[in-house]
């Protein structure tokens, strides 16, 4: 290396104030650590209403529904549904690896609380063809509980 290129190097290495110390630093995780109940309250205050007064535990108990079928922790199997983590915000249908019916590649909307209120309703009545069998949640709050659950756990972040 040219004489000028080295001086440039140990410059940057003193502005930086610590190459020597860039090793010590602790390596990133690999997944985010999972959130405190306080951590997972304050989200919930500040989702849009009226996820924002949402009972999570309520929420918690109601997606035991879908846990037979689905995963929804960061990279979670697709079971006989695909995995959760991440749905909101995504196309519906989109997950890659996983046999959608036509009826949900067909959708065409991007998750969010509105759609996934209808769906979890009465999947098959929302969209016709799915194969998707589970009978639905006929009880509104358990959907706002279950879907504000569903955001604090599958990687929300406000759009
Ligand atoms: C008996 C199994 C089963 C149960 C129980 C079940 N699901 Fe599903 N779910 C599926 C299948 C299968 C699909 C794919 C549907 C299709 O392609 O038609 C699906 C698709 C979905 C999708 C669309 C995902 C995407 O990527 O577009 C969402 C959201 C979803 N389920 C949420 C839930 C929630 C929340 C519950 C619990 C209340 C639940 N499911 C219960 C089997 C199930």
């Amino acid at each position: 290396m040219t004489m000028r290129a080295a001086t440039i190097l140990i410059g940057a290495c003193a502005l930086l104030a610590g190459c020597g110390q860039k090793a010590e630093a602790p390596a990133a995780p690999a997944a985010a650590p999972e959130m405190t109940d306080a951590q997972k309250a304050a989200l919930v205050a500040t989702l849009p209403a009226p996820y924002n007064t949402a009972d999570i535990e309520n929420g918690k108990r109601k997606f035991g529904l879908c846990k037979s079928c689905h995963t929804i922790v960061p990279g979670g199997a697709n079971l006989t549904g695909p995995n959760l983590h991440g749905v909101f915000g995504r196309k519906a249908g989109s997950l890659e690896g996983y046999n959608y019916s036509d009826a949900v590649k067909a959708a065409g909307f991007v998750w969010d609380g509105e759609h996934l209120d209808k769906w979890l309703a009465e999947p098959r009545t929302f969209l016709p063809g799915t194969k998707m069998t589970f009978a639905g949640l006929k009880d509104p709050k358990d959907r706002v509980d279950l879907i504000a659950y569903m955001k604090v756990e599958s990687g929300y972040t406000a759009p």
